[in-house]
């Protein structure tokens, strides 16, 4: 067969210029929702060039050389000069040693693969554009449309019915663009079925601007080369299907002699001249092809005669982001290109109960005020309970809750205090408190991939404790229940905690069908002899789950001060990797940064006085630090961020490329120089 293939079109390995004869007609019914007629993408020719002026630069930018401290300069474009020369060949699976694509996944036996080729683009983009994997769901795009299994789609209308077009679409609600929700979030089945996603979808859908249309190869392969892959249709001839590669090298074309069995759409990921081929992610799972991929000869089956489609600008929500995140910074999906960061100050004032929001864009890395308020009432007018100063600085994290951010910290009347954002009427609000518990430490909050609240924190007893709070907090009833004793304050004695709890992905098995799968929880504390021990429990809400002291490590760490972790996801290979731990504390003026490797985590569970796992990378020059106060790792490629507070009481944005620097002071709260700007919204 691949002998005949060659004899039959020796051409095509030499002249990529390619004619093509009038559609084929599939055989196969439609449903409704996508309008009468057969969905095939418009003809490449009646596409013109890209005017490239007029398109935004790509945020992606190579990952960096570790150990170079060049400040990063401040704007989002990207690392690839506009107008380079095209290589020769591109491949999202390996740029610069990093993979930015997912697994090959299984449409099964639906006719789903338009569903599964948006969804395949989606991830890509939040990859490349934002540093994090993010699995996304292809029965929220092909239920969410309302498409029976055999209902077939293409691509243009797809990815308008993700970017929030066409009212025509049974599910699309009102002005919120739809987005792709997370896989957990509504599992797919190729079977037939209702559209039932998780109920808080709104904030675990990425949401997408508007396509880029493209006709002209030249161009495609320059966004493949700038921007990343594109979304291809061609003709699905009965070869394909049967296709087997002879070694990891073969390229499929038609032999010229198989019968059509309609259209099939799919990812390219790629191209590779010396081959004369698209590298393509089919939807076939990953036993399919070369891994669920193939080469796929330039022009063969009308690939290049049809319109292929690109994205760029993504906007992942909170929930993709929350195991690398944590502290009083968060990045979100706000701003123009959806990297802003998010920073609660609280005002270090006897008389004063505010705290000031302050954003950073993501675009300017300018910092501006965006708004205050008084702790001890609501925006909305709506007062609830009095509130003391607040000991530290609070943490923040964005919920699935309508992106929500949910704000908690301990006053010096030992009560824990929880304030919500809502990011579509840009109100704050009192929203619960856990009060009368002795609380003495700063607090750890994660959002559980059960969607309710946790929190970790010392209690003035020297114990550590875990306290639960139900999904919604909507209600005012909402309370905290007391979940865990995590040390018991006398054979471990807490000194200190911070946000230091981590839902990782150990233990999370992202493509369980019945979506029940949780993450293993993690948390660092000050032990009063001046070291830091690991705690951990698996993620399940039964009581079979309880936390087991772990790795202890560190010594001559000071009391007064938090330890801030996160999951960080360097050197990972795809959408189940694991990662490391990172974490970061203030000791004696310096910072300390410590990482745990977390290989061995799937294999065992780590043990109390094991040595050797975690390491400290760096202990910065002593630079008047008095706490650390957040760790994020955000979409500025293989980067930290940092804030730390000085002694002044001013806190500092510090970034790591491989070793810290400290980028600048921020303004004092009060200081009448700070740039003001909007509340934030997500809305747009
Ligand atoms: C909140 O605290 C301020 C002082 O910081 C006080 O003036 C104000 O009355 C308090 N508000 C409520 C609702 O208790
Ligand atoms: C807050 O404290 C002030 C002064 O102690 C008191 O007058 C006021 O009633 C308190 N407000 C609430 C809501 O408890
Ligand atoms: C904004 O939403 C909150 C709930 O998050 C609600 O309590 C409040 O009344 C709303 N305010 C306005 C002005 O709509
Ligand atoms: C946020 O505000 C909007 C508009 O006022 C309201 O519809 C929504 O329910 C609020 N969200 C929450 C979580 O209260
Ligand atoms: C976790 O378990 C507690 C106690 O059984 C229960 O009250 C709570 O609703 C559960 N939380 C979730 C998110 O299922
Ligand atoms: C920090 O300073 C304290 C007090 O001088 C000391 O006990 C501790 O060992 C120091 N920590 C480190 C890591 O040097
Ligand atoms: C994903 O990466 C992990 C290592 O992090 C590896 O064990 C696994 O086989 C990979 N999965 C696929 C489908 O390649
Ligand atoms: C508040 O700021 C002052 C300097 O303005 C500093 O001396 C003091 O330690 C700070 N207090 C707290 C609790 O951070």
């Amino acid at each position: 067969m691949i002998l005949f293939r060659s004899i039959l079109f020796p051409a095509l390995l030499v002249a990529p210029a390619c004619s093509f004869a009038a559609s084929p007609k599939p055989n196969a019914r439609r449903w409704a929702p996508w309008g009468d007629g057969i969905p095939v993408p418009a003809l490449a020719a009646s596409i013109g060039p890209i005017d490239w002026s007029s398109i935004s630069p790509s945020p992606y930018s190579a990952p960096r050389v570790l150990h170079n401290a060049a400040k990063y300069p401040g704007t989002a474009t990207s690392s690839i000069a506009a107008d380079s020369p095209l290589p020769a060949a591109v491949d999202w699976r390996n740029r610069n040693n990093m993979n930015y694509i997912t697994t090959a996944q299984n449409q099964g036996a639906c006719q789903s693969c338009w569903a599964f080729a948006v969804t395949a683009l989606v991830e890509a983009m939040v990859r490349i554009e934002h540093g994090i994997w993010s699995k996304r769901s292809e029965a929220d795009v092909h239920d969410g449309v309302g498409a029976a299994c055999e209902s077939f789609g293409n691509a243009e209308d797809t990815l308008g019915f993700v970017a929030g077009q066409g009212a025509e679409f049974l599910n699309s609600g009102g002005d919120t663009p739809h987005g792709i929700a997370d896989w957990p979030c509504d599992p797919y089945e190729a079977t037939l079925h209702g559209y039932t996603p998780c109920a808080d979808r709104s904030g675990r859908a990425t949401h997408i601007p508007f396509y880029q249309a493209l006709g002209v190869v030249e161009d495609q392969k320059r966004w493949l080369h700038e921007y990343g892959p594109l979304i291809a249709t061609f003709i699905l001839y009965s070869d394909f299907q049967s296709w087997k590669s002879a070694n990891a090298i073969d390229v499929y074309s038609w032999d010229g002699e198989a019968g059509s069995t309609g259209n099939h759409i799919a990812l390219i990921v790629g191209y590779d001249d010396a081959r004369q081929a698209w590298i393509i992610k089919n939807s076939w799972g990953p036993g399919w092809g070369q891994g669920g991929f193939v080469y796929f000869s330039y022009c063969t089956a009308n690939i290049d005669g049809w319109t292929k489609y690109g994205l760029t600008n993504v906007n992942p929500d909170p929930w993709a982001r929350k195991r690398h995140q944590s502290g009083n910074m968060m990045q979100t999906g706000n701003g123009e290109t959806h990297r802003d960061f998010e920073l609660f100050v609280s005002s270090n004032s006897t008389s004063n109960t505010e705290f000031a929001h302050i954003s950073r864009d993501g675009q300017t890395a300018g910092w501006s005020l965006t708004s205050s308020f008084q702790s001890n009432s609501s925006s909305d007018g709506s007062a609830h309970r009095n509130v003391s100063r607040l000991t530290g600085q609070p943490v923040v994290i964005g919920t699935s809750f309508g992106r929500d951010f949910h704000v908690v910290g301990v006053d010096e009347s030992r009560n824990l205090n929880h304030w919500a954002y809502n990011q579509s009427n840009t109100t704050w609000r009192q929203a619960s408190a856990i009060d009368g518990e002795d609380i003495d430490g700063y607090p750890g909050l994660v959002q559980s991939d059960d969607s309710s609240l946790l929190v970790v924190v010392r209690h003035a007893d020297g114990t550590l404790r875990e306290w639960q709070h139900a999904p919604r907090s909507e209600s005012e009833s909402s309370t905290w229940t007391l979940r865990s004793t995590i040390a018991d304050g006398e054979t471990i004695r807490v000194a200190q905690s911070g946000p230091t709890l981590v839902q990782s992905n150990v233990g999370f098995d992202i493509y369980d069908p019945k979506a029940s799968s949780r993450g293993n929880l993690y948390v660092v504390a000050v032990r009063t002899d001046g070291t830091m021990q690991l705690f951990w429990r698996t993620g399940n809400n039964d009581t079979t789950s309880s936390w087991t002291p772990a790795e202890v490590f560190g010594s001559g760490i000071p009391t007064d001060t938090p330890p801030v972790m996160i999951q960080d996801y360097f050197n990972t290979a795809n959408e189940s990797s694991i990662g490391g731990f990172q974490l970061a504390v203030a000791v004696n003026g310096s910072v300390q940064h410590w990482r745990r490797e977390n290989n061995d985590l799937h294999l065992g569970s780590p043990v109390v006085g094991t040595q050797g796992r975690w390491l400290m990378v760096e202990e910065t020059a002593a630079a008047e630090v008095k706490h650390v106060w957040s760790l994020v790792q955000g979409s500025f490629s293989q980067k930290m961020h940092m804030i730390t507070e000085g002694s002044g009481g001013k806190m500092s944005y510090w970034e790591w490329d491989g070793k810290w620097a400290r980028v600048e002071t921020l303004l004092a709260l009060g200081d009448s120089a700070w740039p003001r700007s909007e509340r934030v919204s997500s809305r747009g």
